[in-house]
């Protein structure tokens, strides 16, 4: 389903020594004996489909899609990420759609917010509002604003059918805003974080209704679940990812995740946070970076192959794009005759060729390499539940907890405190 290469790591594994501590945490995930065990309700989500949701999700999307023009997902860090990684990765960027997807809640910028609603003033639209905890004031105020919106273009009655919440199941502002107007509602499992919640309806509402065939999003999910149930960790690519990742990080601190299509941004946009946010505690944890290639080779490039060795790479890369351009020689002044009639894609895969010779070899640089088919909703399933699992297996390897984020807590609560003072108008 997917390859993991670990042959250019720049050191050797030996994995039967490494056994037992995977067989603890294998096991401590399996019976929910671990630190942060209350919410490991992801583990088992890909076993355990509730066919009629789903049916639910896809009728509910294909409401959307009939009856209007954009959907405003409106949410931030795991209650927006992984849909939008999802839809990126497998439409791309300018998607042919009947439905248009944006996003809004994930900011307090006054110029971005302002140009949504402005942008919105002329588009007949619905809103996806996700929040599990359902009082993150960045996504109260953006549904606030709106809903204020909606309300004065289409009318309450109207607007009530067009706002569909994902939330907790019986607290939080936004569940109580929801039983009052009897929004139409998904909920999100108790047992799941925001950065574990992707396959829920937290992620895959959204993705319906951008036209991705969820079910199949789930199949890859099923297999990724199976292939990563293996306690033996020669046989599971999921645990030997984890290790090798933990295994480097005694002598680096940055795990620079890349990709060679822009339209994987968000998917590692997502990585960074569930990794980030996982194994960041305890003045632990590898740091998550990002690089697109071949763009960033020519700013971030020359860092890489001759800066301080402070990192490792973790390369995403599909064996088929989902889509392909010829190179024609157009123009016989500019010399590129010896390309002519290449695929681009195969441009891109020998400039991945040679960045992994020239990282590896000349600037020793480790890289892991993880390779899919193809970015489809298949893959992308795929990927969503293997670095799922791995984060956590990661996180238990240094002995934190994969499920809390208490550092988050610092900001929002000076945050609060300031605007309870509202001395700053
Ligand atoms: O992983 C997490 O728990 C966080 O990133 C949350 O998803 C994020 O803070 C949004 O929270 P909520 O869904 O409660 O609005």
């Amino acid at each position: 389903m997917i390859k993991l290469q670990l042959n250019n790591i720049l050191m050797d594994i030996d994995f039967h020594h490494h056994q037992k501590t995977i067989e603890l945490i294998h096991n401590q995930l399996k019976n929910k004996t671990g630190l942060g065990s209350e919410f490991t309700g992801w583990l088992d989500l890909p076993n355990k489909i509730d066919h009629k949701l789903i049916d639910d999700i896809i009728d509910t999307s294909q409401y959307i899609r009939n009856n209007y023009e954009v959907l405003v997902v409106c949410g931030i860090g795991g209650s927006y990420l992984g849909a939008r990684a999802a839809i990126e990765a497998i439409n791309g960027l300018y998607p042919k759609r009947q439905v248009e997807i944006i996003y809004l809640g994930q900011t307090f910028s006054s110029s971005y917010t302002s140009q949504v609603l402005h942008y919105l003033q002329s588009k007949l639209f619905a809103i996806n509002v996700i929040s599990k905890s359902g009082s993150t004031l960045e996504t109260s105020i953006a549904f606030d604003l709106l809903l204020s919106l909606l309300e004065s273009k289409i009318g309450k009655t109207k607007a009530k059918q067009s706002i569909f919440v994902t939330t907790d199941s019986s607290k939080g502002r936004l569940k109580d805003q929801a039983d009052y107007h009897e929004y139409k509602t998904f909920i999100i499992p108790s047992d799941i974080g925001g950065r574990y919640s992707v396959l829920t309806p937290v992620g895959l509402l959204p993705m319906a209704t951008a036209g991705i065939d969820i079910k199949g999003v789930i199949q890859g999910a099923v297999q990724a679940y199976q292939d990563s149930n293996e306690v033996n960790v020669s046989n599971n690519g999921c645990y030997q990812y984890a290790l090798a990742r933990y295994l480097l990080s005694k002598s680096k601190s940055v795990e620079l995740f890349v990709g060679y299509e822009p339209q994987l941004t968000m998917f590692i946009e997502w990585l960074k946070q569930l990794f980030g946010e996982s194994e960041g505690k305890q003045k632990r944890g590898l740091w998550p970076a990002s690089a697109i290639f071949s763009t960033d080779l020519h700013s971030l490039g020359q860092f890489i192959q001759e800066g301080t060795p402070l990192l490792f790479q973790t390369i995403l890369i599909a064996n088929n794009p989902n889509d392909d351009v010829v190179v024609s020689y157009h123009d016989r002044h500019s010399q590129l005759d010896y390309l002519s009639g290449q695929k681009l894609s195969s441009i891109n895969h020998k400039a991945y060729l040679g960045t992994l010779d020239a990282h590896v070899n000349e600037g020793k640089v480790p890289c892991i390499v993880i390779s899919v088919d193809k970015f489809d909703a298949y893959h992308i399933g795929y990927l969503f539940y293997f670095f799922m699992k791995a984060c956590a297996v990661s996180a238990y390897l240094l002995e934190v907890n994969p499920f809390d984020q208490p550092g988050v807590e610092v900001y929002k609560k000076n945050m609060l405190n300031l605007l309870k003072k509202n001395d700053d108008k």
